[in-house]
């Protein structure tokens, strides 16, 4: 189909571009059979869910530095715990963030299935597939805001003036993205969300610099801007 080499692009463009991240695994060592830290995986992407990159960096180097697995992380106060957060916010996330280390000490192993990521506390069908794809290859790709954008565009889905709502093209987006998951699905979460951060802007994206360009049918329309549709939530 029009978009069967489109992962394989978006893998090759990332073992060249990958960001490096105190959290990440880089495209080379990850080929070479290492593995990122589940606790490390899920702490980030709790963090992430809340704030952007470079907010979110020295928060999480302090808190690996001070609990560096779940078992420390559960023993720890909560108050310190509360403490080391302020100023990421939204702190029901730090409360379900040390319930879910505490419900982690109870497990022999970090759970390696979707279903067994969901059924840990704050943890819902976003970052379990984060969780999933990126610590244990799991075939799934996460969905969250860029994500939604970059495949809106490729695919012109939803776009402004779309008739179907956003309920029904998020739908559509997840079911399309899922489609195009490669064996390497860790590489591909974390290309996306390299694509969307850095190359597949909201305003002014940096089509000069696709992998995907050539596939783009938003970018074929000259209309990249457009989608996904605005005022969608
Ligand atoms: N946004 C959400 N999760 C992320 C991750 N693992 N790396 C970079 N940006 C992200």
């Amino acid at each position: 189909t029009q978009f069967s080499s489109a992962a394989q692009d978006l893998l090759d463009w990332y073992d060249k571009h990958a960001r490096q991240l105190p959290w990440r695994i880089g495209p080379q060592a990850r080929k070479n059979g290492v593995m990122p830290d589940p606790y490390r995986v899920w702490l980030s992407e709790i963090m992430l869910q809340q704030t952007t990159v470079p907010h979110a960096a020295p928060y999480f180097e302090k808190f690996t530095t001070l609990w560096p697995n779940a078992n420390e992380l559960a023993e720890a106060e909560n108050d310190d715990v509360m403490r080391e957060w302020a100023g990421l916010g939204y702190y029901a996330r730090a409360r379900n963030l040390h319930k879910c280390a505490k419900a982690l000490a109870e497990l022999e192993r970090f759970p390696d299935t979707i279903e067994g990521l969901l059924a840990l506390p704050g943890v819902g069908p976003y970052t379990a597939a984060a969780v999933g794809a990126i610590a244990f290859d799991l075939p799934i790709a996460p969905v969250d805001g860029n994500v939604e954008r970059v495949i809106s565009r490729l695919m012109t889905i939803g776009g402004d003036g779309s008739a179907t709502g956003w309920a029904a093209d998020k739908k559509e987006i997840t079911q399309c993205v899922q489609a195009l998951v490669p064996k390497r699905s860790g590489d591909f979460a974390q290309a996306m969300m390299d694509l969307g951060s850095g190359v597949c802007t909201p305003k002014s994206p940096n089509c000069g610099q696709c992998p995907w360009a050539k596939y783009c049918l938003a970018h074929r329309e000259g209309n990249m801007e457009s989608y996904p549709a605005k005022a969608k939530r």
